[in-house]
């Protein structure tokens, strides 16, 4: 049963995260902060912070982070449920009742630990018995060795319609339980009515699959040697919905928190493989194309997963399937990786016969997702004639539009758009002035043609929502009256918090009709605006208000001194967003700390460093 906010937030409130903390974690005392040597990884100068008014705690060393709750969890190996229990109980709070089904289903599934638990101890036992010897020796012939086995757990499952069943039952564990964890096969009505249940797995080397905090909750079987199928794995039970677990993550998640980094391949040996061969921070779907519930759970632990696939076709498929899947879900800050291998290898057979470099300079030449797809649509090389490249162009564009971030999604159209018609790098004056990524701002020096915006000298509130909707304005106009700034201001102009919402909606309309139909005009612009209704804030826009601000916002302003006056209210713009911005994520992490708020309180103060060193550039 899930708890109500105001429950955990009683919790929290009367938990003191400083004395929880305190028992395992020697704490020095800065001005509101904590400090000390991080419980989460092994280090001899503390990088482990702790925030009492915000309740929440950071390692600037291994990026762990969260709340009391979390604390809890990692330190303690509970559940979230577990964890708050314990809390509320320490802070003398009554927990409040669940209803009788809740607790019924509740208990039924903490029953299918209780038979999940000793099936992979058996199957392990019996890897080191007599009839174990032929998967043993397969293990051994594909190169694992005794630790890695033990690690994993990895077991066999002997050649016998019961064996299994006749071990569980003898420790008191019943069939209805056994085939509710899907060990058992009851034939049904139809066939093979009346006879009794028999083992799922026979015959096989037994791979546990772990939920995250390390239970036992399926099985995967390998058949030894060739043969079909190739796998057999647990069907879904209470414990177990494979769209929702990754196999290896209870044992990957600390290696990737410290690696800032976790792989994802395609299967359980290679999982094994990587590990054997040092990397820990690897995990794999269960046998399905990568599902949104994974992706998000990859992300609660690092920022920007990577996947490795197969260089074949189907392991391309694979990849352009995962990178789709990502899209509506990205958020700034946050991504996904796409390593690729060499056709016809995975993890564990590149280990094997290239060596763990070869794999570690697979994961390094990684690209991102905006990469990826680019790749997937084009196959590494534009096309020829302007039919293809409209067409290509329109799947990148779709592919952005999937995306739900404004921020994210107008990062991505724009870097589209740039690479399918490239921009003139030289010759006219608007060339040289393109702004790029990195390089600083080539309008910083020499005359700015924005000097006169004088609005700073506005004073009181009033007037300072004045200045910030006033600006706000001088963008847009500045477009509408020159159109030929679309390429190179469209995507800065989508990034900005806009003070107003019709201000918002008419950016937004100027920009999808300017994206629509290159080389439009001023006026066919206007016209449509006044079409969609626009009139009245256009008439604001476009007069003596915004223009005695900004002269480069006039119809008759020279194109450069639009370009220098837009970049350069830009700026001030962006600044104040993204002081905004950071004070209102310092905010949602106090009030809601969790690794999304974290997340996205860390990228900001990251892209205001990266902004200040353009800046000095
Ligand atoms: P692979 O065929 O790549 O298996 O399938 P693998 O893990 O590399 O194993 P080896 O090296 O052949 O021994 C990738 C994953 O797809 C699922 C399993 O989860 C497997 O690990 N799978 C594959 C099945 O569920 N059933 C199958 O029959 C085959
Ligand atoms: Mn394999």
């Amino acid at each position: 049963m899930a708890f109500s906010p105001q429950f955990l937030d009683d919790v929290k409130n009367r938990t003191s995260l400083a004395e929880i903390v305190g028992k395992r974690v020697k704490l020095v005392k800065k001005g509101h902060e904590y400090s000390g040597l991080c419980p989460f990884h092994n280090e001899k100068t503390p990088s482990f912070t702790l925030n009492e008014d915000k309740g929440f705690y950071h390692c600037f060393g291994c990026q762990s982070h969260g709340s009391a709750f979390d604390f809890v969890m990692e330190t303690e190996g509970l559940g979230f449920r577990e964890a708050v229990e314990k809390l509320a109980f320490e802070a003398g709070m009554e927990i409040p009742d669940e209803t009788p089904e809740q607790r019924e289903r509740e208990r039924k599934k903490q029953t299918l630990y209780e038979v999940t638990e000793p099936a992979a101890a058996y199957f392990e036992k019996m890897l080191y018995m007599p009839e174990g010897r032929g998967a043993l020796d397969y293990l051994t012939s594909r190169g694992l060795d005794r630790a890695t086995l033990k690690t994993f757990r990895v077991g066999y499952s002997p050649d016998t319609r019961g064996s299994l069943k006749t071990a569980l039952l003898r420790e008191t564990i019943s069939e209805e339980q056994m085939i509710s964890a899907g060990l058992l096969i009851k034939p049904t009505e139809d066939r093979g009515r009346g006879m009794d249940s028999y083992d799922r797995f026979r015959s096989r080397v037994m791979f546990p699959i772990w939920d995250r905090r390390g239970r036992v909750i399926a099985f995967g079987g390998r058949i030894i040697g060739s043969g079909e199928p190739k796998y057999l794995n647990s069907p879904e039970t209470p414990l177990f919905h494979k769209g929702r677990e990754l196999y290896g993550l209870h044992l990957a998640g600390p290696a990737a928190r410290q690696a800032a980094t976790v792989l994802v391949t395609e299967g359980y040996m290679d999982v094994i493989a990587l590990y054997q061969a040092g990397f820990h921070h690897a995990v794999a779907p269960l046998g399905t194309a990568m599902t949104e519930d994974q992706i998000r759970l990859l992300w609660k632990i690092v920022p920007e997963p990577v996947l490795c696939f197969d260089g074949d076709r189907a392991g391309q498929a694979a990849a352009g399937k995962a990178a789709v899947r990502a899209l509506p879900l990205l958020k700034p800050g946050i991504g996904i990786r796409f390593a690729t291998l060499p056709a016809s290898e995975d993890p564990d057979s590149l280990i094997k016969n290239k060596g763990a470099r070869a794999m570690q300079e697979v994961v390094d030449a990684a690209v991102p997702l905006s990469e990826a797809l680019w790749r997937m649509e084009t196959g590494g090389r534009l096309p020829d004639t302007p039919e293809d490249k409209a067409a290509l162009q329109q799947r990148l564009a779709d592919h952005a539009r999937a995306i739900q971030d404004p921020t994210v999604r107008n990062h991505f159209s724009k870097a589209f758009n740039e690479r399918v018609s490239p921009a003139p790098r030289s010759g006219s004056a608007r060339g040289q002035n393109r702004w790029q990524p990195g390089r600083g701002k080539p309008w910083g020096r020499g005359p700015t043609w924005a000097s006169n915006v004088h609005m700073e000298t506005a004073a009181g509130p009033a007037a300072k929502v004045n200045m910030i909707k006033r600006r706000d304005e001088i963008l847009i106009a500045t477009l509408i009256n020159h159109p030929e700034l679309y390429d190179n201001v469209s995507e800065r102009l989508g990034t900005i918090g806009f003070s107003l919402p019709e201000l918002d909606k008419i950016r937004q309309e100027v920009l999808k009709t300017l994206a629509a139909k290159s080389g439009l005009e001023t006026e066919p612009l206007i016209n449509h605006l006044n079409q969609c209704g626009y009139s009245a804030v256009l008439r604001s826009l476009l007069g003596a208000g915004v223009y005695d601000h900004a002269y480069f916002a006039r119809p008759d302003a020279l194109l450069e001194e639009a370009e220098a006056g837009w970049y350069e209210t830009f700026d001030q713009i962006r600044s104040r967003d993204l002081i905004a911005e950071i004070e209102e994520a310092e905010r949602d992490v106090a009030e809601n700390p969790s690794e999304e708020t974290w997340r996205r309180l860390l990228a900001l103060k990251q892209q205001k460093i990266n902004e200040a060193m353009d800046e000095q550039a």
